[in-house]
């Protein structure tokens, strides 16, 4: 069984000026509590489904993987946002480092993955240039079904395939809601194979339904495992949990604008831009559940240990007292590279020491430093990274930011702010039914020459 373990004691009075006192500490943890029981009952009402996502059944996504094995070279993942973060954060954190470089036997001969979120050019162009459309597996996913981008990308591998003549049954599937939106219209219209995102699974909220175990599984990651990791987290992360959330609500409500996670490892880069989305999307709002005007949140910003020190920590340790910080940290790694600094007199001292060693020592050196200065942090101390301790990661989190919404009575399920920039798309696009938000933008979008310089 992993371990995960959270040491806070940088967060508190007892170690850092101006920290939580126990009484703070308290009074935060019966909100947390509090927001538990909320949570609780919008799961069991069926409003709020990621929790239930552990129990479900999965065996259609494994005989799919099962029946496609050895068929694709190529998995090519058209989607963004929710659609493709946690997919990211899942590869970045369990397979090798550069696996689309490595032969096809030492993938396991499991498929490349490549994910098609951005509408750049660049980035599409080299993704197709990279497959063979007779050995590519194009999943599109997109919960609501209509988000441009998934849309033009997907229009463009459709119509890659086409020009192939492959036959999109068998190089086509989809992720998307049970009954509504243009991309089940799609499913029908091609009669091509759909998996579904539960309607009460957001996207920000879907890494463990298909979305993200899908094309997982298929590039051979033990979905089974990240599931039982995120359900053990479920029946036994309860302590962790609401610590975590008291913890953060005591800064988020004490001001701390910004809520850097830093993990210290290069595995856990993705996992901080999938917690970013998480955090930003769900938390910043304008408008609590009253209608009240309360432009809520706090800006979340991934940094990974040891690089960020040589860029971001000279800010964290000096700069103004806006920020909160978690680290992760890795106890156990996969490979012990020793160190031979016997040769050169001022290497000496890395003589005998292992990569490991030097990464963890650089965060405790890192974490005292801060603390000198008085600058909060909490970490949480993962025993080794794998499927289940990232299932459980995932869960946490997202637990976390649920209750964080929930207990300050704003909505962490939706994202009203994205949708006006989206809109006015549409209507310079001239999308049917965006003629208004054609002309507000236009309106808005007016400039003076006054204030451009050529
Ligand atoms: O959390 C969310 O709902 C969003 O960030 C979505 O994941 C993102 O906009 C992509 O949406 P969709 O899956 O509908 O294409």
């Amino acid at each position: 069984m992993r371990k995960v373990s959270l040491d806070y004691n940088f967060a508190m009075r007892e170690h850092i000026t101006d920290g939580i006192t126990s009484e703070e500490l308290n009074e935060h943890l019966n909100l947390a509590n509090e927001g538990l029981i909320k949570l609780s009952q919008m799961v069991e009402k069926g409003e709020v489904g990621f929790p239930k996502l552990v129990e479900s059944d999965i065996s259609d996504l494994l005989n799919f993987v099962k029946e496609g094995a050895g068929r694709y070279d190529d998995v090519i993942v058209i989607g963004i946002g929710g659609s493709s973060l946690g997919f990211e954060a899942i590869t970045n954190g369990l397979l090798p480092y550069g696996y689309n470089c490595l032969s096809k036997d030492k993938r396991g001969f499991f498929p490349r993955f490549w994910v098609m979120d951005n509408v750049d050019s660049f980035k599409v162009y080299w993704i197709l240039k990279h497959c063979d459309p007779d050995r590519t597996l194009a999943i599109v996913i997109s919960k609501s079904g209509s988000t441009v981008e998934t849309a033009a990308n997907f229009l463009i591998v459709y119509k890659w395939f086409n020009e192939h003549a492959v036959d999109l049954k068998d190089h086509l599937v989809a992720i998307t809601d049970p009954v509504k939106g243009d991309l089940r219209k799609i499913v029908g219209m091609l009669n091509i194979l759909a998996f579904t995102v539960p309607p009460n699974v957001g996207g920000r909220y879907s890494v463990l339904s298909a979305v993200g175990l899908l094309p997982a599984a298929l590039v051979g990651v033990d979905i089974k495992r990240i599931l039982e990791g995120a359900a053990y987290f479920i029946h036994n992360g309860k302590n962790i949990y609401l610590t975590m959330t008291a913890i953060y609500n005591i800064y988020l409500t004490r001001g701390k604008n910004i809520n850097v996670i830093m993990p210290y490892s290069s595995r856990l880069k993705s996992f901080s831009e999938w917690f970013n989305q998480l955090w930003g999307e769900s938390l910043g709002k304008r408008y609590d559940l009253s209608g009240r005007e309360v432009y809520f949140g706090s800006t979340p910003v991934g940094a990974v240990g040891t690089i960020d020190q040589h860029s971001q920590l000279q800010l964290y340790k000096e700069g103004p007292f806006d920020k909160f910080i978690t680290f992760l940290e890795l106890s156990k790694h996969d490979f012990n590279l020793d160190l031979d600094g016997s040769w050169y007199e001022n290497y000496n001292y890395l003589d005998g020491v292992d990569l490991n060693r030097l990464l963890n020592t650089e965060l405790y050196a890192t974490e005292a430093a801060l603390k000198k200065a008085s600058r909060a942090s909490m970490k949480v101390v993962v025993d080794y990274l794998d499927e289940f301790s990232m299932g459980y990661l995932f869960m946490l989190y997202q637990y976390v930011v649920a209750t964080l919404g929930i207990i300050n009575n704003i909505n962490p399920f939706d994202q009203p702010g994205v949708e006006e920039g989206k809109d006015y798309a549409y209507g310079i696009l001239n999308r049917k039914g965006y003629d208004e938000k054609r002309k507000e933008f236009e309106s808005f979008n007016r400039r003076d020459r006054d204030f451009i310089i050529e």
